[in-house]
């Protein structure tokens, strides 16, 4: 399923001696070329089977490999280490500030929600006893048939008949061309996953020793989810060992197949205009906040009406060609108000599309609640029929950020939407940016020396979260709620979710007031 041998006809090396080394008696003629650098140097022909190339473990001779202790800095360490590491994108400008703006596109935040005097760090009086991560798939290409595709073609039909000019901001766009691909994992998408898995190692790994069997790690099956799953391993085990290490569990997204981690398949109304509901809100404000730009920039595009649509487009392509490309010449179009805006038109299509304001949401999240009580209680699910393996203290999966905001939802987590509905002709103050890139569930034993766990906490992110929308969770400082309550609450809000209403019930969408926790409001229901 990966592989790590070389490529010797796509990749192009130095020709070192361990390079030499590995080819000697096979092609002779050209290890050690004296005529070229490059590998293999061209006209060569390259008859070398795969088996020329032993693996580092048959080749032998590694030198000392003493290992160090597993670690465990959220229990050590005195200070969080942030998720800030953009190498090697280039920071954009916005048109009007220098540098402000990589704060306001949508890469992983940093905020805190509520709960400013705790951190990741285990509080002092506990211990850690498991940890269940939730993570997100890395930086990937724009989805199949989206709008920044729809906008680079329709420039590209008026530029192939001759008669699009454009000039001054947007001169780059007469030789602009539509370079990204669709769905699948960026080169930096990778890093961003490498860096979890060893972020996680480092944090959590002491954990590692009480396993006796290998660890699971669950991801959907879509190829830049399975790519983002084996990075993080790869990060989290290192390369040699990853496939060693533990298992890799694969379940496959597609309609027809139940599988928390991609919930929209078996949801009707995931897949329809109650869906569509997030990027509706978000077209509307879109219209607003972009209109300035319209008549901005439109002047210096002849031969194409610029339309809203193909402003976002632009912002999106300004964040898209960013993480695909390391610079997109988009960014420094937008002011850092536009850029502001923008961000807000993100919160707006998760929060209505995939947050508390779809009626869908905790319907298509609750699975992975029921799962996260199966594996805290060690009890196997019988409702829904699908069976989780309670017995390993650290749980990984890979899923979709829309998957991961409605499972927040589900879990009641209200206190990222406390505001109530948000708005679509204004950006609230105060408002929160809740969605972001993984879910941290720490179970403590408190006091240290407990000999059970006793208290459960959650993350996202670098944020600890308030749980005090779970009923029986009290307000805690550092976000703490009892192991037995938290538990409590989970089961009650299964059975509060009514999953085959609010997934295949043919329903039109109440006024989004009275949508607050991604359910169709149950006293409505007829
Ligand atoms: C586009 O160019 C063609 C040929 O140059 C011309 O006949 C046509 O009127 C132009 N269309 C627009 C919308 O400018
Ligand atoms: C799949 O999910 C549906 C809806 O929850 C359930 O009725 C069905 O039994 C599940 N099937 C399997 C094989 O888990
Ligand atoms: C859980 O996984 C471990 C390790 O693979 C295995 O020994 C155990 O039987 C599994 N338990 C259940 C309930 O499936
Ligand atoms: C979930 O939140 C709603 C209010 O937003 C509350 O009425 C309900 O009791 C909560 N459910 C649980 C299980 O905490
Ligand atoms: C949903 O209900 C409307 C109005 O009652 C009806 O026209 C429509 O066909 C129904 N759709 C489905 C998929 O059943």
């Amino acid at each position: 399923m990966f592989s790590l041998k070389h490529q010797p006809l796509t990749i192009t090396l130095l020709n070192i001696g361990w390079f030499v080394s590995v080819q000697a008696g096979v092609a002779s003629t050209f290890a050690g070329s004296p005529t070229s650098a490059n590998f293999p140097p061209s006209g060569a022909i390259v008859s070398a089977h795969d088996s020329f190339f032993p693996g580092a473990s048959a080749v032998g001779f590694a030198g000392p490999t003493p290992t160090g202790d597993e670690a465990d800095s959220v229990v050590t360490a005195p200070a969080v280490a942030k998720m800030d590491n953009i190498f090697p994108l280039i920071k954009p400008d916005s048109a009007d500030t220098k540098s402000k703006l990589w704060d306001t596109l949508p890469v992983a935040s940093v905020k805190s929600f509520g709960l400013p005097n705790t951190s990741p760090l285990i509080p002092k009086d506990c211990e850690l006893s498991e940890v269940h991560l939730l993570h997100r798939h890395g930086a990937r290409y724009p989805s199949d048939g989206s709008l920044r595709a729809a906008f680079a073609g329709a420039l590209n039909a008026v530029a192939t008949r001759g008669n699009l000019s454009a000039s001054g901001p947007l001169n780059f766009i007469n030789t602009w061309r539509y370079r990204l691909g669709a769905e699948i994992l960026t080169p930096f998408g990778r890093s961003e996953l490498f860096n979890l898995g060893v972020g996680f190692r480092m944090k959590y790994s002491d954990l590692l020793k009480v396993f006796k069997d290998l660890p699971v790690f669950r991801t959907a099956s879509q190829a830049r989810m399975v790519d983002s799953a084996l990075h993080f391993a790869v990060g989290f085990f290192g390369v040699q060992d990853f496939q060693r290490e533990y298992h890799q569990l694969i379940t496959i997204e597609e309609e027809g197949f139940n599988n928390t981690l991609s919930p929209y398949f078996q949801c009707q109304n995931g897949g329809n205009e109650i869906a569509g509901l997030g990027s509706d809100k978000a077209l509307q404000w879109a219209d607003i906040y972009l209109r300035p730009a319209i008549a901005r920039l439109g002047r210096f595009l002849e031969g194409y009406d610029l339309q809203v649509e193909d402003l976002v487009a632009m912002q999106l392509l300004c964040a898209y060609e960013t993480n695909a490309l390391g610079y997109s010449a988009f960014c420094h179009l937008f002011t850092e108000e536009e850029w502001k805006g923008f961000n807000y038109f993100i919160d707006l299509s998760l929060l209505y599309g995939a947050g508390p304001g779809n009626p869908a949401s905790s319907a298509m999240g609750i699975g992975y609640v029921q799962e996260v009580v199966s594996r805290l209680t060690q009890e196997q699910i019988t409702q829904f029929k699908t069976t989780v393996n309670g017995t390993i203290p650290i749980y990984v999966d890979a899923t979709h950020d829309i998957v991961l905001s409605r499972i927040l939802v589900a879990m009641n987590f209200t206190s990222l939407a406390a505001n109530g509905p948000l708005p679509i002709d204004h950006i609230p103050e105060n408002q929160i940016s809740p969605f972001a890139s993984n879910l941290v569930g720490q179970v403590l034993e408190c006091p240290t020396g407990a000999s059970k766990a006793t208290h459960i906490r959650w993350l996202l992110n670098d944020a600890v979260l308030p749980l005090t929308g779970i009923s029986g969770c009290k307000p805690h400082s550092n976000g703490l709620c009892e192991l037995s309550t938290f538990i409590t609450g989970m089961r009650q809000r299964i059975e509060e979710v009514d999953f085959w209403f609010d997934c295949f019930g043919n329903y039109t969408v109440p006024n989004p007031d009275y949508i607050t926790n991604g359910q169709f409001p149950p006293n409505l229901r007829n």
